[in-house]
């Protein structure tokens, strides 16, 4: 049995009602600051401890048994709560991002490395259907050598959906850069090819559009692009999170003897499978057109079916037994999550500085680190409106 917490309340509350279905997790505490919803919900929580102190959430917590604490706080104030939780002697597993500065990245896999507790980032979307059907295509090695991938993540809204997911003045959502929102764009590339950016160059777009809205959402670009050179010798092109005029995300992974694409929004999922007629196998057609289905997977598959993004959620909730019950080491660890994190952080720097091509440490190597330690730079201020020392979009040039 795995007895966990939960801090953060609102995305956290997807994931409770995952655990409550689980004969295998007990959630034992609920920590969010903003504690009348915790009261409205408190039903909810099926008898775990309720506060909206992270101290007090830990001490609490482990007085109930808690080995584990899933953290679904703002986004890039992941690190520092992590961080606290492994000296406190519980593993850890942190919705996206994983870290807010390189230097975090940096504290982030050295209090790992030294505390010896688990962790695992959420990220979600290498999990969805159809990204588990180009998977298991492309773990046949039926693509031949990897060379190019591309992830396009897509989320924009009306201002009335703007205005919800931004509740507060310094609210992330509000100051965060286009390309901060990586995962779900190059989590998946990662997760299909098993590689980590080395070097990341980017740009970005100004839009009008959202430059209407600058009084309260300061990241008036549309769209932060990346251009990566992967450590397995491919290269890849991934978003943040885009506000082009799009509704959907895109995945493609190719090779030099086929390849393999999908793309949410023509309807039912389906994945095509493209060959040359000169690498294709006998028994195979050119082009594939599969659907993307869970049924094909089963039992789990159908318990996966009404989880939040397209099963991912679901999956994610099985990795995190996996590797906290039994020991497997996840995909998505400290080493990988906090690649993530710099690659959209230099992706940034990048943007401001016309597509300067950076190297993108690998926390594994302790030189690297040493590079980026004391490295703080931030587009986002504090509670009260301080301690940027970055801009959150491109500078306006008057047409
Ligand atoms: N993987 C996915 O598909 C997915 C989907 C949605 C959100 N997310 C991630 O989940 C995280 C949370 O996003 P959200 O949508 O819930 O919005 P949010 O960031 O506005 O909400 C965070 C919640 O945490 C609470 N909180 C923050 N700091 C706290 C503190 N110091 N003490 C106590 N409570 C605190 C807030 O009161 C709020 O209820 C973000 O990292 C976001 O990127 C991931």
């Amino acid at each position: 049995m795995l007895k966990i917490g939960m801090f953060g309340a609102w995305r956290g509350n997807s994931y409770i009602k995952l655990f409550q279905q689980d004969d295998e997790i007990e959630l034992v505490a609920v920590c969010d600051k903003n504690t009348e919803k915790l009261k409205e919900h408190q039903d909810e929580f099926a008898g775990a401890y309720l506060c909206g102190d992270f101290d007090e959430f830990v001490e609490e917590g482990k007085k109930r048994g808690m080995q584990a604490v899933f953290l679904a706080n703002f986004f890039h104030q992941h690190a520092p709560f992590a961080i606290k939780a492994m000296r406190a002697g519980l593993d850890v597993v942190s919705e996206c991002t994983a870290a807010g500065t390189l230097k975090e990245c940096v504290e982030l896999v050295e209090c790992a490395e030294e505390t010896g507790r688990k962790y695992l980032l959420a990220e979600n979307y290498p999990f969805s259907t159809a990204n588990l059907k180009m998977n298991q295509i492309i773990s046949t090695g039926a693509l031949g050598s990897l060379l190019y991938a591309e992830g396009e993540y897509n989320h924009s809204g009306n201002n009335d959906e703007l205005r919800y997911y931004t509740p507060s003045e310094f609210h992330w959502r509000a100051w965060m850069p286009r390309t901060y929102y990586i995962t779900h764009a190059l989590g998946p590339i990662m997760y299909m090819t098993g590689s980590v950016p080395k070097y990341v160059c980017g740009r970005a777009a100004h839009s009008d559009l959202l430059y209407e809205i600058r009084d309260w959402r300061h990241n008036y670009d549309g769209v932060g692009m990346m251009f990566c050179e992967m450590d397995n010798g491919m290269i890849a092109r991934c978003t943040g999170c885009t506000a082009m005029a799009s509704d959907y995300s895109r995945y493609r992974v190719v090779g030099d003897r086929a390849s393999v694409e999908w793309a949410s929004g023509f309807g039912d999922d389906k994945v095509r499978k493209f060959y040359f007629h000169h690498t294709k196998p006998e028994d195979e057609e050119p082009i594939t057109i599969l659907p993307a289905d869970l049924s094909d997977l089963g039992e789990e598959g159908e318990k996966a079916k009404s989880a939040g993004h397209g099963g991912g959620d679901y999956w994610i909730t099985q990795e995190i037994k996996a590797c906290f019950l039994h020991g497997k080491e996840p995909f998505f660890n400290v080493y990988r999550a906090a690649a993530m994190s710099a690659t959209a952080i230099l992706g940034w720097r990048s943007c401001l500085n016309h597509g300067e091509n950076l190297k993108v440490p690998d926390f594994r190597v302790k030189e690297e680190r040493d590079a980026v330690r004391d490295d703080d730079l931030t587009p986002f201020p504090d509670e009260n409106g301080e301690g940027v020392t970055l801009p959150c979009a491109l500078p306006v040039e008057k047409k």
